[in-house]
C-alpha cells in the first residue's frame, strides 16, 4: 500500500478546524481508494510566535520542504496584528513561498449550481463561470526592499519596492499558458502598464510568451478594468496570469462569485518533483477568521477542496481527487449548509450544519467508480 507524506499546518483561528476536516476527509477516502498518509504536523503563524518567538523555525521550511505536499490552514489573528511589531503571523508564509520556490499560485474558481443564490451577483451572470487565476507568489512588493513607518510625528514616511526580473514573470506567464492549454485556451495577462515600470516589463514578457503560442488567445487587461469585468462579465475569463498584489485583490474579488470567502481553494506549486507529482502547498484563501474559530462554524469546503487539489497535483490522484470533490458536490446538492453559505433573509433549508457535520456529510458521500472497484476486486 501507498504511504504517501503530508505535512499540515493548522495555525490560527479557524485553521486547526479546516485543517482536521480535510484530514479527516482524505483518511476516509484513503481508506477506500487503498492508501496512507503519513501526516506530520508543524507549529506554524502566530502559535510559533507564542511557542517560539518567531513565526516558522528555519527547521521547519526544512521539514515542509522534504515531504510530498503542504496542507496549510491560515495563520494570523489580532492577537498578533499590532502595526508596531516586528514579528507577524503571515512572515511565515512568506518564509515557506520564498523558501520553497513557491512562485505560482493557482486559484481556481468555480460555482456549484446550488450556491448560485449565495452570490451577491446576479445569477444569469454567474452562468458559464469557470476561470482560474495563476497569482504569482514569490515576487513584487512582497518581497521587494522596504522601509518600516518612521520620522516625526507629522512626517513619517515608509516604501515598499516593486522589483521584477523578467525570469520570474516568464515562468508564471509559461504556467498559465500550459495551463490554458487544458482548459478553453486563453490567457488574461493583468497588469497596470499605464503606470507602473514591472507593469510594461510584465506585458512584454507576456506578449513573447504569447506569440511563441498563437494557438492560446492572450488579452493584456490594465487591473482596474479586470476588477471591473470580474463582476461585469466574470463567465468571459478562462486564465487570468498576474503580479503578486494584484493577484491576492483579484482572488478576493472572485471568490465572492463563488458564493464566499469559505468557497476558494489554492494550490502554491514550483518546480521541484517528487515521486507523485509536483510539491506544493494547499490552503483556503480566506484567513483565520478569528471570529467564529473553535466553535465548529467554518466552513471546511475549500480546504477539503484544496486537499483534492493536492492529492491530484502532488499525488497524482485524480481518481481520488475527483471522488472527493463529486462527494462535496452531493453533499450541497442534498442541501447541507454552513452557515456562511445561507444567503441573508434565505429560506433555512433545515440542514444548516458546522464544521463536523458538513465534513461527515463530504465523507458519507465518498464513493469509488464502479470500475475501479472492479479492479481492486481482481487484485489488478
Ligand atoms: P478572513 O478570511 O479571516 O475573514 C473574513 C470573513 O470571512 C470573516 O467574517 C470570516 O468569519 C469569514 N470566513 C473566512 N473563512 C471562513 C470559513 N472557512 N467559513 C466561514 N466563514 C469564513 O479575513 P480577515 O478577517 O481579513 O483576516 C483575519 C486574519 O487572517 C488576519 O490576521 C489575516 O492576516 C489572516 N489571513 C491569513 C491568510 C492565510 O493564512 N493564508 C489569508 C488571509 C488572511
Ligand atoms: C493570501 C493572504 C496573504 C497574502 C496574507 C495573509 C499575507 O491574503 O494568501 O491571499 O496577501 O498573500
Ligand atoms: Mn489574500
Amino acid at each position: 500500500m501507498t504511504t504517501f507524506h503530508i505535512a499540515t499546518i493548522p495555525g490560527d483561528g479557524v485553521g486547526p478546524d479546516v485543517v482536521a476536516a480535510a484530514r479527516r476527509v482524505v483518511d476516509a477516502a484513503g481508506s477506500a481508494f487503498g492508501f496512507s498518509v503519513d501526516w506530520s504536523e508543524l507549529v506554524v503563524g502566530g502559535i510559533a510566535i507564542d511557542t517560539y518567538g518567531v513565526a516558522i523555525r528555519p527547521e521547519d521550511v526544512e521539514a515542509a520542504g522534504r515531504v510530498d505536499a503542504i496542507l496549510l490552514g491560515a495563520v494570523g489573528g489580532p492577537k498578533w496584528s499590532d502595526p508596531s511589531t516586528a514579528v507577524r503571523p503571515e512572515q511565515a508564509l512568506f518564509a515557506l513561498r520564498g523558501g520553497l520556490g513557491l512562485f505560482a499560485n493557482l486559484r481556481p474558481v468555480t460555482i456549484h449550481p446550488a450556491l448560485v443564490s449565495s452570490s451577491p451577483l446576479r445569477p444569469e451572470l454567474l452562468d458559464g463561470v469557470d476561470l482560474l487565476i495563476v497569482r504569482e507568489l514569490t515576487g513584487g512588493l512582497y518581497f521587494g526592499a522596504r522601509e518600516e513607518p518612521a520620522g516625526p510625528p507629522g512626517d513619517r514616511r515608509a516604501s515598499d519596492v516593486l522589483p521584477y526580473a523578467e525570469v520570474e514573470i516568464r515562468r508564471v506567464v509559461e504556467l498559465a499558458f500550459e495551463l490554458a492549454a487544458t482548459r478553453r485556451r486563453h490567457v488574461t495577462s493583468v497588469d497596470k502598464a499605464n503606470v507602473i515600470a514591472t507593469s510594461r516589463l510584465w506585458r512584454m514578457v507576456a506578449a513573447e510568451v504569447g506569440a511563441g503560442q498563437p494557438e492560446i488567445g492572450l488579452t493584456h487587461q490594465l487591473v482596474d478594468s479586470c476588477a471591473m469585468l470580474l463582476v461585469k462579465q466574470p463567465a468571459a475569463f478562462d486564465v487570468i496570469v498576474t503580479e503578486n498584489l494584484f493577484g491576492d485583490i483579484l482572488s478576493d474579488e472572485a471568490a465572492v462569485l463563488a458564493g464566499s470567502l469559505g468557497m476558494l481553494p489554492s494550490a502554491s506549486l514550483g518546480e521541484r518533483r517528487t515521486e507523485h507529482g509536483t510539491f506544493g502547498l494547499y490552503e483556503p484563501i480566506h484567513g483565520s477568521a478569528p471570529d467564529i474559530a473553535g466553535r465548529n462554524l467554518a466552513n471546511p469546503i475549500r480546504t477539503i477542496h484544496s486537499a483534492a487539489m493536492l492529492l491530484r497535483l502532488s499525488l497524482g490522484r485524480d481518481d481520488v481527487a475527483s471522488a472527493v470533490e463529486a462527494a462535496v458536490s452531493a453533499a450541497l446538492d442534498d442541501g447541507f449548509r454552513t452557515a456562511d453559505l445561507v444567503a441573508p433573509g434565505a429560506a433555512d433549508t433545515g440542514r444548516r450544519v458546522g464544521t463536523t457535520e458538513m465534513t461527515e456529510a463530504i465523507v458519507a458521500r465518498i464513493a469509488i467508480p464502479e470500475a475501479a472497484r472492479e479492479t481492486a476486486a481482481a487484485g489488478t
